[in-house]
């Protein structure tokens, strides 16, 4: 029990890695403050799950890249909780297309969510970090933050993007005892990689291990940035099989 009396807000923790995540930290005894944007059935099951170990849990649904929406979900969030420890930023979509053909809407709606909404989560709780004198943020990547990404300049953008904020938060957050580390899975088997046969067959042929992520592999490495990582800061753990050796 690791992280027993702590709270995580982990955003889009309905599903997929977001929802292994909390999972892994409600088994620690970390209540959570599960977020969503849409699907309500997914976020109510995940509900049902984490409070069988015990964990309090406060289900929001809200958008990232809504500003006021955030404000007002880690308002919520330190009213119920008083302490928020954690902050994982996971949520994140893809909308794939050739830069030629790519849609303002398609590269607004990536950037907005994937990266805006790591600002505004961790620009919502920064000061509250401050404050308690210590804090982990832990921001999902991608190995497409790494190198490029054929058809998805906008999701490489934002990925790329959430590497240089993390470092850049953890050379400013460090005097305050607020440790900030990104995790850069590979593919791993969530709803978001469906309807990308084509692609993950030449993916998993470069890749050493051969096979997809599974989501509890990606939240064990967050679980340890969260807890016994307390010499890491500005770090990116990659996740990705071996696919960059
Ligand atoms: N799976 C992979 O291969 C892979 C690889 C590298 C990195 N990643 C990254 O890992 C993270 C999680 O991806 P996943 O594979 O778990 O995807 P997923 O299964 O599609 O789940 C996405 C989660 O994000 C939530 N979400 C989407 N838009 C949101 C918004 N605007 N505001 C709040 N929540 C929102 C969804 O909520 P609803 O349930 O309400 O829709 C859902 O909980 C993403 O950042 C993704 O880029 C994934």
């Amino acid at each position: 029990m690791t992280l027993k009396g702590q709270t995580a807000l982990i955003t889009g923790s309905s599903r997929g890695i977001g929802k292994a995540i909390a999972v892994e930290f409600a088994k620690n005894g970390c209540n959570i403050v599960l977020n969503y944007a849409h699907n309500e059935e997914a976020a109510t099951a995940t509900e049902k799950e984490l409070l069988k170990h015990g964990v309090k849990v406060l289900k929001i649904q809200a958008d990232v890249s809504d500003r006021g929406m955030v404000k007002q979900m880690v308002s919520k969030a330190i009213e119920q909780f008083r302490h928020i420890d954690i902050l994982v930023n996971n949520a994140g979509i893809v909308r794939p297309a050739l830069l030629k053909k790519m849609s303002f809407e398609e590269w607004d709606a990536v950037l907005n969510i994937n990266l805006g909404g790591v600002f505004n989560c961790s620009r919502s709780l920064i000061n509250h970090m401050i404050e308690n004198g210590s804090g982990r943020i832990i921001n999902i990547a991608s190995v497409y933050g790494q190198t490029g990404a054929f058809g998805q300049c906008n999701y490489a953008a934002s990925k790329w993007g959430i590497i240089g904020l993390t470092k850049s938060l953890a050379l400013e957050a460090a005097k305050h005892n607020i440790l900030v580390n990104a995790v850069a899975p590979g593919a791993v088997d969530t709803d978001i990689i469906k309807g990308s046969e084509k692609f993950l067959e030449s993916y998993l042929d470069n890749t050493p291990l051969a096979r997809l992520g599974r989501p509890e592999e990606i939240a064990k490495i967050v679980l340890f940035l969260a807890t016994d990582a307390t010499y890491t800061t500005g770090a990116v753990i990659p996740a990705n099989g071996g696919f960059l050796v």
